[in-house]
């Protein structure tokens, strides 16, 4: 059995304490369940969740077309640099390859060093800048770095 499966309907709740446990240091703004809610309702949503002893990552993307994007990765604190975030990507990469996806897009806070050295480890590379594009709670906004992996 795969530690990695769909995030399911019934587990709204989770993937919001995860998700604001894992951005808490980032000081963003935690998604809500409403937020994962409509996520899950959007077509071509894929949302996966990791089982450690207890559910301990997610990622979410989606699909349009022949483009993919990265919309959240998320591991609780307690659970990092143990492959994960890594696992979670590759299996989000492949679906979102089967469903066509010749080209993937993310955004990554620019001071966000780690998860960048997990997605270039993808073969993402910087495609832009955004800036000012994440609010953080008590601080200036971060600009984001665009990257773009091609399959
Ligand atoms: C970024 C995050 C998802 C990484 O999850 P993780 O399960 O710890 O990552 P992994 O253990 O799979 O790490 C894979 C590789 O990514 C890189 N990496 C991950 N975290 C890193 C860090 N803090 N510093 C430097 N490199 C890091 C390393 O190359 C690592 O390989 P290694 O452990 O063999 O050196 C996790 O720290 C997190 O949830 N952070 C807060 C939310 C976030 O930043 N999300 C991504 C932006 S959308």
């Amino acid at each position: 059995m795969t530690a990695i499966r769909p995030l399911g309907a019934l587990e709204l709740d989770i993937a919001a304490a995860l998700h604001g446990a894992a951005f808490a240091e980032w000081g963003e703004r935690a998604w809500s369940r409403a937020d994962f809610a409509g996520l899950l309702a959007a077509p071509g949503t894929v949302a996966l969740l990791h089982d450690g002893a207890t559910p301990d990552g997610l990622a979410l993307g989606r699909h349009a077309a022949d483009e993919g994007e990265i919309l959240t990765l998320a591991v609780h604190p307690l659970a990092r640099r143990h492959g994960v975030g890594r696992a979670l990507i590759a299996a989000l990469l492949a679906r979102l390859a089967a469903a066509g996806a010749a080209q993937v897009f993310l955004e990554v806070a620019a001071d966000n060093a780690g998860a960048q050295a997990l997605y270039r480890g993808f073969g993402f590379e910087v495609a832009g800048r955004r800036p000012a594009y994440y609010a953080r709670a008590g601080l200036p906004p971060a600009d984001a770095v665009l990257m773009r992996r091609v399959a």
